[in-house]
């Protein structure tokens, strides 16, 4: 067959062509052995990999991509692994949040740079989601995401433990002298005893289930573990789907609709997720150009019970979750109670309905009925005042109920090192009525908006049992911590917003009922304090943590880079060299 035997994909424009441009892009190709028919015209399947032995939860990858390359091969695509910047959690300094934007702008360009006419995404660890969805969405190709899965269950001493939520409690129960230090060290490994991500449902699990709710993924993908082999299967079968995606010109634009966000953000509810995915979500849906806002989340999510019983607002975990029916049953249970948006379409063509409407429940323990959900009022509150003019969000799961209506002073921290500086001082005013304030954690304050908002307490607290007070910050958490935590403040502290100004004593109310976040301070006395407040200098006097400190937005609008919003497409009209 002649390289002009079929034309109408993308990558005809490369390989397609018989003079010296195609003979270039054949050739130098043709020396990884490929037989000159893989250049007849099939499509190009890109599998854009986030394999990196610095990025623990996906080193598995090189595998995983194996059998998605099975699947192309087999259904008569021509399979191209290609690696894009990872972003591992457990590593990177300040935070791998930071480099997000940057990760997604690698992916896109990787994309429309190549010739690609559709992508298969391996995504595990949190931000390696968002940000391969988001540098896909820009681009707008055939994209089907495959997760890495999970790790097994934490076992440590005859129980499940989970990844960070136990992490977290074991650090607490140190500082109050619960546990030894040994003790400690021991749970590590007993913690991560497989390839997976956190397997708790932090922000990877959120995420992974994010994508499944939104269509871009084939059903089952969030949870099952890592080391399972239907992971494998499924790989294989997203193989084979992604080159019938490409046929069908199935691009992402097509399946990221307002119906599915409006989707995700009532699963994120049921599932009790992580409040991370609120700023990717947004992100997403400012590169597709769907209008979503912070209050969509309230409004959506506010009726929707939390169902999953999983760390870190339950008990279970994820390998829980898949055997009792993962995200489809509960994709079930909101289509059954008249939330879900039934004709949203999905990556395998069908709706979600469709793919969900008889996916069973097979532990309502893990996966509660309707009647007897775990939180009744699941979801995100946002909470607007003036703390927080353009919002703060929190979680109601993992929130103290005795908390959720409060009147406090507040004890502020200017920025993390000073929290860490003044913490442990046995003479920090803190009783359980403090309310702690931490500033300058923003995504521009820190650089990066790292996942330092569930601040430990001060261990005289805890060593009177004491386990949750409000805290109030500009700073992410990780989805796997708990707490009522009050986040993603806008305006951040470092460009002027009103957490800037708070100062020790003030009284701060916080009414999650009424999504109330006030100061009480006269306006007067907080303008006073604005005239004399001064910004902080760029983290770095070039490269790209200071392209991210001039461009970056805030974070109720999901901190992308103001320049990398909405969708650029997929046309190249330019010859390479
Ligand atoms: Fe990678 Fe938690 S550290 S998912």
């Amino acid at each position: 067959m002649s390289a002009e035997s079929k034309a109408g994909y993308r990558s005809a424009a490369w390989f397609g062509k018989n003079d010296r441009d195609g003979f270039g892009h054949r050739s130098w190709m043709r020396n990884q052995g490929l037989p000159a028919d893989v250049f007849d015209g099939r499509p190009v399947i890109g599998i854009c990999n986030t394999w990196s032995e610095l990025t623990p939860c996906n080193a598995h990858f090189r595998h995983l991509a194996e059998h998605v390359k099975r699947g192309v091969w087999q259904a008569g695509g021509f399979p191209v692994e290609f690696p894009v910047t990872s972003l591992g959690e457990s590593l990177m300094r300040p935070t791998a949040m930071l480099f997000r934007n940057l990760a997604s702008m690698d992916v896109e360009e990787s994309l429309r740079a190549n010739p690609i006419d559709g992508v298969v995404l391996l995504c595990g660890c949190d931000k390696t989601t968002p940000s391969l969805v988001m540098g896909a969405a820009s681009c707008d190709l055939p994209a089907l995401v495959v997760s890495g899965g999970p790790m097994l269950n934490g076992k440590y001493q005859g129980r499940d433990i989970g990844s960070g939520t136990d992490v977290w409690r074991f650090n607490e129960e140190v500082r109050a002298g619960v546990i030894t230090i040994e003790q400690f060290m021991d749970a590590e490994a007993c913690m991560s005893r497989s390839a997976g991500h956190c397997m708790s449902m932090g922000t990877a699990s959120t995420m992974a289930s994010m994508v499944e709710a939104l269509g871009l993924s084939l059903p089952e993908n969030a949870a099952i573990p890592a080391v399972d082999s239907r992971r494998y299967a499924l790989a294989h079968l997203a193989g084979r789907r992604i080159v019938e995606m490409a046929a069908e010109d199935l691009r992402i634009s097509r399946i990221l609709t307002r119906e599915a966000f409006e989707n995700a953000i009532l699963v994120n509810a049921a599932l009790g997720g992580s409040t991370n995915a609120v700023i990717h979500l947004l992100a997403i849906a400012g590169r597709v150009g769907v209008p979503l806002t912070l209050d969509d989340w309230d409004r959506l999510g506010h009726n929707c019970p939390t169902l999953v019983n999983l760390m870190p607002s339950g008990q279970y975990l994820m390998e829980d979750f898949y055997y009792a029916g993962g995200v489809p049953a509960v994709v079930r249970a909101l289509g059954e109670h008249g939330l879900l948006r039934r004709e949203a379409l999905t990556a395998n063509g069908r709706t979600i309905w469709e793919n969900c409407r008889e996916a069973p429940n097979w532990n309502a323990e893990v996966i509660r009925p309707w009647d007897r959900p775990l939180v009744e009022h699941g979801g995100i509150a946002v909470l607007r005042g003036n703390l927080a003019p353009d919002g703060a969000v929190l979680k109601p799961s993992a929130a103290s109920p005795h908390l959720m209506r409060h009147q406090g002073r507040a004890i502020v921290f200017e920025d993390i090192e000073d929290y860490k500086r003044r913490i442990e001082d046995p003479a920090l005013p803190a009783d359980e009525t403090s309310i702690l304030v931490l500033k300058n954690c923003g995504p521009r304050g820190y650089p990066g908006m790292p996942e330092v908002g569930n601040m430990g307490l001060p261990p005289k607290l805890l060593q009177r049992g004491i386990t949750d007070v409000v805290r109030i910050s500009d700073a992410r958490m990780s989805g796997t911590a708990y707490g009522t935590v009050v986040l993603h403040v806008c305006p951040e502290a470092a460009i002027g917003g009103p957490l800037a100004h708070v100062r020790d004593g003030d009284r701060i109310e916080l009414d999650v009922e009424t999504r109330r976040l006030h100061l009480d301070v006269p306006d007067d006395e907080i303008a006073r304090r604005r005239a004399s407040w001064q910004s902080s200098p760029p983290p770095m006097s070039g490269g790209y943590q200071r392209l991210y400190f001039e461009h970056v937005l805030q974070a109720d609008t999901g901190a992308d880079l103001d320049f990398l919003t909405g969708c650029r497409g997929n046309a190249v009209p330019r010859e390479s060299h």
